[in-house]
């Protein structure tokens, strides 16, 4: 029987159950690419400047995405704790998404506007200082380094090449806007962006 053939035959069993799995996955996963609603960016969304892209980058490097998710799951409990819940349109820019799973510390999605600057600046110095019961980490240091510009430019066409819109002014702009900020500044300029280009928040 053709059957016992593929059942006995580890290898060629292996090579069908790839295929098999593949056209599942895939069948889910390439509409999506071609779905309007998902690769259409909300009409308020603007490409990090300069100043917000650098912060974005410090975040990565200093593992805050290890602690804070940045997407709201449309469910009761966290429309009413963070605001409107994420929607695919957000995240078109974002090259890689920093949706996360685990949250230690709160969702950030919404967190935009919801403090001051200089709150901002005093938490990421130590946390203890504004939230006493805090234990996320401190990062004193982000208020001593200045922003390193070096591949500023070149991260912004990396992501022109993704679809960002930038134009040849924002990126030959880029390191003279950044001229003597430090890595805190950006890191607060990118926080108060964060899911700003909708309306309806808490
Ligand atoms: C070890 C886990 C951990 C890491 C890493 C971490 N955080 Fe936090 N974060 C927390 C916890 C817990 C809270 C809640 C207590 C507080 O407000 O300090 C918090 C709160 C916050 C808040 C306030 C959110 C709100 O809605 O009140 C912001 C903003 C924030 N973190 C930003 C950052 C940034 C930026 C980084 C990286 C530089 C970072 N966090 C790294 C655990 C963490």
């Amino acid at each position: 029987m053709k059957h016992e053939i593929v059942e006995k035959n580890i290898g060629l069993l292996a090579f069908f159950m790839v295929i098999a799995v593949s056209i599942g996955g895939l069948t889910q996963i390439v509409p999506l690419f071609f779905q309007d609603s998902v690769n259409e960016p909300v009409t308020d969304l603007k490409p990090y400047t300069a100043l917000q892209l650098e912060g974005r980058d410090i975040y990565i490097r200093e593992g805050c995405v290890q602690c804070h998710s940045q997407m709201i799951r449309p469910f009761r409990a966290e429309t009413e704790r963070y605001g409107h819940y994420s929607v695919a349109g957000e995240s078109v820019y974002e090259h890689p998404f920093l949706w996360g799973s685990k949250r230690t510390g709160p969702d950030l999605a919404r967190v935009g506007g919801r403090y001051s600057d200089s709150w901002h600046q005093a938490h990421l110095y130590n946390p203890r200082n504004v939230v006493p019961e805090s234990k996320m980490p401190a990062y004193p240091w982000l208020a001593a380094n200045k922003v390193d510009t070096q591949y500023t430019e070149t991260k912004m066409r990396v992501m022109r090449w993704l679809g960002v819109p930038y134009t040849d002014e924002d990126i030959k702009g880029a390191v003279s806007s950044l001229k003597g900020k430090t890595e805190m500044e950006a890191v607060v300029a990118y926080l108060q962006v964060l899911g700003t280009s909708i309306q309806n928040k808490r």
